[in-house]
């Protein structure tokens, strides 16, 4: 299935140039068709709109469609199966040719990620979606992190792992599920710290309505001193 018809028609036009005959291409919006008319149940489902915790691509919202039509049924095999998505808190260098750019952004080339100058925490798994029941598309969720390294924390950067098989994980390339930074209010931290971090977003909606807090996860004061309001 493909949305973009040019793109339709480069599929089509792949499959006969590899003497694949037995592929049909159906043009059109996974989110709104009504796939039942094309195919009762899938025996398979492969689809990669994914990016990292959907947040942006839209599969958590094709796939509860394809469960509402009853496209997928038990036996059906999906790949990838489950994303895992996991949060650490990072210092990020948001300096771009001396301006301060501090916004949400996709890390989608190495660059970019080399501009994580500190990672100040362990990495928490937030979610695991299951691909086999529809998806629920609001998050909201904590987790607690250990401070492993003092420093200043002023963004979180978030990460998603999919499983392909039940053995074979595969965590973001440069293209798919490229790691996102999500700036926050700066803390220092200090080594031996607890800090707890709230996620919340909608999915398929986009990297600007993440919102991330961090409060301390003991409860006692001053466990997180020199906070700051740049961001
Ligand atoms: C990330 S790309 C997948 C690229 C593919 N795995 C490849 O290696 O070429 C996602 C594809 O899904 C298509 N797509 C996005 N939303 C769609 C929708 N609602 N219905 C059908 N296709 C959609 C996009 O046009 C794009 O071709």
């Amino acid at each position: 299935m493909e949305v973009c018809s040019e793109l339709g028609q480069i599929a089509r036009a792949n499959a006969r140039r590899c003497g694949l005959r037995n592929i049909t291409v159906i043009e059109g919006d996974v989110l709104s068709l009504d796939l039942r008319t094309v195919m009762p149940r899938a025996d398979v489902v492969i689809m990669e709109m994914l990016d990292t915790g959907l947040i942006a691509e839209q599969q958590s919202q094709a796939m509860s469609h394809l469960h509402e039509q009853e496209i997928i049924r038990a036996g059906t095999r999906i790949i990838p199966s489950r994303m895992d998505s996991y949060i650490e808190l990072v210092n990020y260098d948001f300096d771009f040719y001396g301006l301060d750019m501090r916004f949400p952004l996709h890390a989608r080339n190495y660059g970019a990620n080399k501009r994580v100058t500190q990672i100040l925490t362990t990495r928490k798994r937030f979610e695991s979606v299951d691909f086999s029941r529809p998806v629920d598309e609001r998050v909201r969720t904590s987790v607690t992190v250990s401070v492993h390294r003092a420093g200043l924390a002023n963004a979180v950067r978030l990460k998603s792992k999919i499983m392909l098989s039940p053995t074979v994980a595969l965590w973001g390339t440069s293209d798919m599920c490229v790691p996102a930074i999500v700036p926050i209010r700066e803390r220092r931290l200090a080594a031996g710290q607890r800090a707890r971090l709230s996620i919340s977003y909608s999915r398929g909606r986009g990297l600007q309505q993440v919102q991330v807090s961090l409060r301390d996860a003991d409860g006692t004061k001053p466990a997180m001193a020199g906070e700051s309001h740049r961001a």
